[in-house]
């Protein structure tokens, strides 16, 4: 295994302590992030949350989730760094003296706010840790999304932050930036020659991004229901998949480089309008059905009564640009699918002329297929002729690379990559102000479009590919879903 490149001390002190992100992911990333040493000793972890109970009662509740086979000894030196304090984040309650006094008073120490909490109260609570005076000079802060729901509380939240921290100390999660296979995508782009000379409008027919989750609204059904598949999912995630696809090779890694050609790809999306989306969008809501072998429930039985909220969006999106005009980016996410799977498809253009007007087998266009999960890989596809007598047979095969046989090393989840990120001040990773804001315009620009054209909400059963509809969305441009 590499060897890790040690992090400065710091201060953690994560609002929201006691909710489901920080207790699946924040937690259980912090403490696998101790077990292989990343966390130096004298760093600490300030839980916290309006609910009153002790450390011992905090740690023993987080214990759940966390990952056994540790060991007892690891575990118990990671309590040492943990500590919980009752405090409502937004307000005057006691807690924030008691807080203060937990914090380290050097100044030399970074000091790390995680707001694992509803993202309405951000801007108070940045308040909150200004007006009781603990944000240091080299204090940064970490934000969940959704950072609003659209543009304009998109903005005030922004604003809002930006009143306590400066642009450079927030860091605005999308944990799809800390996958590892996403961050092999800038890898696979720019450090190979052999995709840039092809990779635009010349040389690539279409783009697909698919997200498919086996998973339902579940537990978070209330904000879901709210949010729906465009706004929980798009918005965010497939947009900067589109963006690291799409953007221009920036000067450098460097935070900036990256955010600055990002937007200028989300400042080229074309705005959907009513006409477009009547033939360019499908909305859908999954129905009872099977994953598997186990029966689950329709969306409406599970947040209780039946809403319009999409559980599935496909779309085509443009970018208009002079490497990308003309060449269309389908994206499609969708809950309660048949498989979990994440993988960007891009499919190159077909060759100019037949030459080897083959006896058995057709030319199929070259693909690259990134898989982002599960089992991560890339996979060229390419024709080549099949061995042995029997004249010119055409055979469409793949050249594989699957992560899991070729790469030993087990690889830190999103969410350990992303905090210790935030430890080493890497905004690369990381969501600037103007981008957000930029998504929220095209995503808000799609609900307007598809409320003026009336768009249905095509049921479609769990355990499926989404509604039939999605694929007439590629066959009405002569195209397929991979
Ligand atoms: P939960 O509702 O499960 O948890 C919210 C947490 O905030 C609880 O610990 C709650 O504890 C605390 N809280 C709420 N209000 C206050 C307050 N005024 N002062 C102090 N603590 C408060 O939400 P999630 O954990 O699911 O989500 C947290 C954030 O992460 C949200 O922004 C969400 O959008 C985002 N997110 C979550 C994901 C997930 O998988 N869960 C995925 C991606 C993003 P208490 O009530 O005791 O104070
Ligand atoms: C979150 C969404 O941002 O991403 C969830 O709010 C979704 O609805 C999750 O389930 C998917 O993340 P992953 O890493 O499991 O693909």
């Amino acid at each position: 295994m590499a060897e890790l490149v040690p992090v400065q001390p710091f201060d953690m002190i994560v609002f929201g302590a006691t909710g489901d992100l920080a207790r699946r992911k924040i937690l259980p990333a912090l403490f696998h992030r101790w077990c292989d040493g990343q966390i130096p000793q004298t760093s600490r972890i300030l839980a916290a949350a309006r609910e009153d109970m002790t450390t011992e009662e905090f740690l023993e509740r987080a214990r759940e989730f966390i990952n056994g086979a540790k060991g007892e000894d690891k575990w118990s030196a990671f309590c040492e760094r943990v500590s919980y304090t009752p405090v409502d984040a937004k307000g005057e309650a006691p807690g924030w003296g008691a807080l203060k006094s937990a914090l380290d008073p050097q100044a030399s120490k970074a000091r790390l706010f995680y707001l694992a909490l509803p993202p309405s109260i951000y801007g108070s609570v940045c308040a909150a840790i200004a007006a009781h005076g603990l944000n240091t000079p080299g204090s940064r802060i970490v934000l969940e999304k959704p950072i609003g729901h659209d543009f304009h509380s998109a903005r005030l939240i922004n604003e809002a932050v930006g009143q306590a921290f400066d642009e450079d100390a927030i860091f605005r999660i999308d944990h799809y930036l800390g996958k590892e296979t996403v961050q092999n995508l800038l890898v696979l782009r720019f450090a190979n020659m052999l995709f840039e000379p092809v990779w635009n409008a010349a040389g690539v027919d279409h783009v697909q991004i698919t997200v498919a989750e086996t998973l339902g609204a579940g537990k978070r059904a209330a904000y879901y229901d709210r949010a729906g598949a465009l706004r929980d999912m798009v918005q965010n995630h497939l947009l900067q998949l589109l963006c690291l696809v799409a953007m221009e090779p920036p000067a450098s890694l460097e935070g900036d480089a990256v955010r600055a050609e990002k937007l200028k790809v989300l400042r080229a999306l074309r705005l959907i309008g009513p006409d477009e989306a009547r033939t360019g969008i499908v909305r859908g809501q999954y129905g009872a059905g099977l994953i598997g072998q186990e029966a689950v429930e329709g969306y409406g039985e599970e947040v209780g009564e039946a809403t319009r909220t999409e559980t599935f969006v496909a779309l085509r999106a443009d970018i208009d640009n002079w490497r990308w005009s003309g060449v269309p980016f389908y994206l499609r996410t969708g809950k309660r699918m048949a498989t979990r799977r994440s993988e960007i498809v891009i499919q190159f253009k077909p060759v100019p002329h037949d030459v080897i007007q083959a006896d058995a087998g057709r030319l199929q266009p070259n693909r690259l297929v990134i898989r982002l999960q599960p089992d991560e890989g890339v996979k060229l596809m390419l024709m080549t002729k099949d061995p042995g007598p029997g004249g010119m047979r055409l055979r469409y095969v793949p050249l594989n690379l699957s992560y899991a046989e070729a790469f030993e090393a087990d690889y830190p989840d999103a969410y350990e990559r992303l905090l210790m990120a935030v430890v080493r001040g890497n905004l690369a990773l990381f969501m600037r102000r103007d981008e957000v804001e930029a998504a929220w315009r095209w995503t808000d620009a799609v609900i307007a479009a598809w409320r003026e054209a009336g768009l249905a909400l095509h049921p479609y059963p769990a355990g499926t590919d989404g509604p039939p509809q999605a694929l007439q969305l590629m066959a009405r441009d002569g195209r397929d879903w991979y």
